[in-house]
């Protein structure tokens, strides 16, 4: 029997026949999935052929601004809170671990790695200077030696080294001592906008949201037989701690930056607790 002259009732179900052909049952799962959703939006909306043509011209123009620099996709599934689900599904709460939060596109395999109680900060690097430090830990509390501790953050006027010019700046690898500890320097973060000048910017206005993020640290600690914790510390006080645009801000996480020391920098402590690996 020919198979057509489909109508809007039984068009998804012919779908979902055809891509239920997919050999590999994980494709089959998540395609299948993706047509019912898909076809249940559209239902739903059923947009004017223009609305659907600025969808696609959306989407289209959020590739173009894809490049080894630049990742709108991510910025989208962020502004969405799509990578935070997929973080709460994956990463989830464990007991005293410390929570995870979005990773972000800033982060730079290959930081320079810098001895203990260095400074992330290029000498002249404009912003309040701030000693950080801390332990990393396991569950049961027993010091984790020798972890790599990959940190970064935006500068004082609210942009990553990545999105400048000028090399290599507030980033970089450390480890953990015998005891756990890790210590360094760095300026006290400021809130920041994400990159709004690209299809992810217009989407937020045309919703009528805000690009800020408030003021973070970010955290990659690894391991061998831990979990990968991609983190942030946030600062406490921000104002943008409850609209935090990419929905990332977890009480847990979030640390007074307010402190002095005897030299008269801020202060941030922190003791990262990491779980077992997934067996
Ligand atoms: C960031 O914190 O670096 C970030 C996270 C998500 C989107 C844009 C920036
Ligand atoms: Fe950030």
């Amino acid at each position: 029997m020919a198979i057509r002259n489909f109508n809007e009732k039984t068009l998804t179900a012919e779908v979902l026949k055809r891509v239920g052909k997919a050999p590999d049952k994980r494709t089959r799962q998540i395609m299948q999935s993706l047509v019912k959703h898909l076809h249940a939006f559209v239902r739903e909306v059923r947009p004017t052929q223009e609305e659907w043509f600025q969808g696609i011209q959306f989407l289209t123009a959020t590739g173009h601004m894809c490049d080894d620099k630049r990742q709108e996709f991510i910025l989208m599934s962020d502004t969405l809170g799509v990578s935070m689900l997929v973080d709460f599904i994956n990463y989830g709460k464990a007991g005293k671990a410390t929570e995870s939060t979005v990773l972000g596109p800033f982060f730079v395999e290959g930081a320079p790695e810098l001895p203990l109680g260095a400074s992330i900060a290029k000498p002249g690097t404009p912003g309040e200077p701030c000693a950080v430090s801390g332990t990393v830990k396991d569950l049961k509390g027993k010091p984790v030696a020798g972890a790599t501790i990959d940190v970064w953050e935006g500068g004082a006027d609210g942009l990553y080294d990545v999105q400048k010019p000028d090399g290599t700046n507030l980033r970089a690898r450390f480890r953990s001592d015998a005891a756990g500890r890790f210590r360094f320097n760095c300026i006290t973060p400021v809130s920041y906008p994400v990159p709004h000048d690209g299809p992810v910017g217009k989407m937020l206005v045309a919703c009528g949201r805000h690009p800020m993020r408030p003021g973070h640290l970010h955290f990659i600690i690894e391991a061998p037989g831990y979990e990968k914790l991609v983190t942030h510390l946030f600062v406490k006080g921000d104002k943008y701690l409850d609209s935090d645009a990419v929905f990332g801000v977890k009480d847990s996480l979030i640390v007074s930056f307010r402190k002095k020391n005897a030299a008269g920098e801020a202060t941030c402590a922190y003791d990262f607790v990491l779980k077992p690996k997934k067996k």
